[in-house]
Parts: C-alpha cells; sequence; structure tokens
C-alpha cells in the first residue's frame, strides 16, 4: 500500500479554497474538478512508458511515448460528492470504463466518538475489471474509511485489477490505515492527510460536508 499526498502548489492552493467555508457551491464544485485532472496527471506518473516513433508532417522520425494504461481504467465514482472529482479525472482518462456506487454513512445508528460507521449501499454498477485493469475508486472523503472499505468489498466482486487507487482530497491516518490493513495492495492519492476526526466522524479541520456543498 503506498500512500501519495499531492503537494503540488496549484493542488493546495485548491485545496485551500475548498476548505474556505465562504467559498460556495459553483466555485466549489468547480474546485473538485480541477483537483481531479490534477490527481489525473499525478496518477499518470506512475505508470508505464513505452517509446514510439512518429513520422512528423515533414516526412521526419521522432521518438515520442506511449502509455498503454490509458486505455485500461475503470473509474468508480462513489455518490454524490465525488461527481466533480471525476468529472475532472475523466480530462485525463478519457477512454475510462465507469461504475457508480451509492452508499451512505448510517448517521442514526453512529455512537458519538465511535470510529466505525454502518455503511448502507443501495446501488451498485461497475462494468467487468479484466487483470490489466487500473481501478481508480473517487470519493473526496476518507474519514473513518468505513464507506471505502464497504465500497471495495463490493466493487472487487467485478474482477481482480492490476492496480486499485483511492482518490480522495481530505484523508485521516485512522482512515488510511484501516483500509490498508484491510487491503494492502491499495494505494491512496490525496490532497491532505488531517490529524482529527470529531465525535460526529467529520475530518477536522477538513472541508466540511463535501456532498452538501458542492450540491447544495
Ligand atoms: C461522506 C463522504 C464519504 C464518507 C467518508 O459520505 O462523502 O463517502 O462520508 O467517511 P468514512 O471514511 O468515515 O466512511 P456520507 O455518508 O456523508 O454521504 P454523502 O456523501 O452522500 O453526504
Amino acid at each position: 500500500g503506498k500512500v501519495v499526498v499531492i503537494d503540488h502548489p496549484l493542488a493546495q492552493a485548491i485545496l485551500t479554497t475548498l476548505r474556505d467555508r465562504n467559498t460556495k457551491q459553483i466555485e466549489f464544485r468547480k474546485g473538485l474538478v480541477r483537483l481531479g485532472r490534477l490527481m489525473g496527471y499525478e496518477i499518470v506518473k506512475s505508470m508505464d512508458i513505452e517509446t514510439v516513433e512518429v513520422e512528423t508532417p515533414l516526412g521526419v522520425k521522432a521518438k515520442g511515448v506511449r502509455i498503454r494504461d490509458l486505455d485500461h481504467i475503470v473509474i468508480i465514482q462513489v455518490l454524490r460528492a465525488a461527481m466533480p472529482l471525476v468529472e475532472g479525472l475523466v480530462k485525463i482518462f478519457a477512454n475510462a470504463r465507469m461504475g457508480v456506487v451509492s452508499a451512505r454513512r448510517v448517521e442514526e445508528s453512529h455512537v458519538p466518538g465511535s470510529l466505525d460507521f454502518d455503511i448502507e449501499i443501495t446501488y451498485v454498477k461497475v462494468p467487468r475489471i479484466f487483470d490489466d485493469d487500473i481501478l481508480i475508486i473517487a470519493d473526496p472523503m476518507l474519514a473513518t474509511g468505513s464507506t471505502i472499505i464497504s465500497v471495495l468489498r463490493q466493487v472487487l466482486k467485478y474482477g481482480a485489477p492490476k492496480r486499485t487507487i483511492i482518490a480522495s482530497v481530505i484523508a485521516t491516518k485512522y482512515g488510511i490505515d484501516r483500509v490498508l490493513r484491510e487491503y494492502s495492495f491499495a494505494e491512496i492519492y490525496t490532497v491532505a492527510i488531517d490529524p482529527e476526526i470529531n465525535e460526529k466522524g467529520y475530518i477536522v479541520p477538513g472541508l466540511g460536508d463535501a456532498g452538501d456543498r458542492a450540491f447544495g
């Protein structure tokens, strides 16, 4: 399990806007789209490249690269907060096959202070996953990890990918460790690892409820 914190200054500046309570819905959503795009660039850096040669209009050969993995991407969005993040990821992974999972932390059964949530999954639609695929699960918040663990359990029924990447925006060390304990092969990409989870299971300082801020 590898953890990549995207420390590009632009990603950090966008995250700062998202954290700001004064940032309104449209700007918030645009920020998530832009982070999805930056996360896409970061993920591409970890892919194998092969060298190829093309002929330019001048009739001269030029050396270049090709990234075969770009044709073997499956993106799963965890509704609903992941929608803008995925909009950004798709700008980079234009050929991706896509799936959705609708998951909800059951707040009603949550004991205050508990670092575990019951997760209600009401819809799963995932394409077949092949062993040369790179699976990207997008969910901007990784707090206790309860959601991602439940989502992975469902999604991995559709096949065993070559790599499993969690695309998150804010994560916690607790949540990351918990996911990696259960799925040691997972790779977690995030823009920040925040220090705390409060009584209600919110990330602190965090950015609030990403779904509500993006969609009202
Ligand atoms: C939020 C968030 C993540 C999850 C993370 O979803 O969007 O999916 O919590 O928390 P965890 O790591 O502790 O499971 P929520 O259940 O609030 O649903 P929503 O996105 O529809 O608001």
